[in-house]
């Protein structure tokens, strides 16, 4: 059972342990992987930008003196960089967490598609995490590790079905991040269902980190350097919003506390702010056959399945 008794400002020592946390040149990526090093875990930063996730990795360094990090090139828009970065990633040394946080979190206004020809945000947000995911399963499996997916609060707002989850009718930008936060949702809710009926060593678990924006959250060179207005605009939403630095610990803790079993939902304690603690899986979430559908989707979309038979023999 997850402790009652977490400080999210103590975390235990983590110094044995190898996390990859996606997207972590900015916002919430960042702040979890410092948590994490700070807390003296091997910590592998991974973004789409050598030059931003360089500068990351030096603001990290300087704030975390002998932080134990490395940088790694992960575009999850791309197959190809999914591929090679796994292939890299599984020569390595043990793998105990992957915090699946990359995201477009203001999609373009005209629909785009990627190099591979799908829908640009769903596939950052979610194709490419479901890739990512199975190419370093058995990896994980390994080392009985967990993975944590991004899901959003605002699919408890909208809660679009993705029955044309390339939204090649009817694209909004808002149609299409709500969309791929069902997807990556329901990807982590049957990702645990499947791993369970496999018998595979892995817990899958889904969090939302509530309302956090950048406005609100410390600046640091090459991470977060917001504009006066961007500050003025921050303050105004304080009473709903938080920043970016507290949001992260709802995924740190669902990456690294065991007392959190796989296929549980996890955001902060007042919705949109708060400490963390264990949420109801939003509505649209709650059917499986549904989530079982997207999985099968996006099996196809990829035209990849889960190694789940050799990660079951760990
Ligand atoms: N903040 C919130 O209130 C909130 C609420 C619900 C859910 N979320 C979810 O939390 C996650 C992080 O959000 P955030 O607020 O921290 O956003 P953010 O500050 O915009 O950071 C997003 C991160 O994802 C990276 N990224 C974007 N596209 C990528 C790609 N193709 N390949 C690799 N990395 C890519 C960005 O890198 P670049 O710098 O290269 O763009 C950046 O590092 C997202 O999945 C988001 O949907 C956030």
């Amino acid at each position: 059972m997850a402790s009652a008794r977490w400080n999210p400002s103590t975390l235990p020592d983590l110094r044995d342990q190898s996390f990859l946390v996606t997207g972590s040149n900015a916002g919430l990526g960042y702040f979890a992987s410092e948590q994490l090093a700070r807390a003296g875990a091997h910590v592998i930063l991974s973004g789409r930008n050598p030059r931003r996730l360089s500068s990351a990795r030096s603001t990290l360094i300087s704030r975390v003196p002998g932080a134990d990090v490395e940088s790694l090139m992960i575009d999850t828009s791309k197959a190809g960089s999914i591929r090679s970065a796994a292939a890299t990633l599984r020569t390595r040394g043990p793998l105990d967490g992957v915090l699946l946080n990359a995201g477009i979190v203001h999609p373009p206004k005209e629909r785009k598609t990627t190099t591979d020809g799908d829908e640009l945000v769903l596939a950052t947000n979610a194709l490419g995490h479901y890739a990512l995911a199975g190419e370093l399963l058995v990896t994980l499996a390994k080392s009985a590790g967990r993975m944590v997916w991004l899901g959003s609060v605002s699919t408890v707002i909208s809660p679009y079905d993705p029955v044309d989850p390339e939204l090649t009718e009817n694209y909004t930008p808002w149609r299409a991040y709500v969309q791929s936060k069902v997807v990556t949702t329901a990807l982590g809710l049957e990702a645990d269902r499947r791993l369970r009926d496999r018998g595979v060593p892995v817990d899958s678990v889904v969090v939302h980190p509530g309302y956090a924006i950048g406005g609100r959250t410390p600046a640091l060179p090459g991470v977060n350097q917001p504009t006066h207005l961007t500050r003025f605009i921050g303050s105004l939403q304080t009473p709903i919003a938080e920043s970016k630095e507290i949001a992260a610990r709802v995924l740190v803790r669902a990456l690294i506390d065991s007392g959190i079993p796989g296929g549980q939902f996890w955001g902060p304690r007042y919705t949109l702010r708060g400490d963390p603690r264990r949420v109801r899986v939003p509505r649209i979430n709650r059917n499986i056959e549904r989530n079982a559908r997207i999985w099968e989707e996006c099996e196809k979309l990829t035209r990849m399945r889960w190694p789940f038979g050799p990660a079951s023999t760990y």
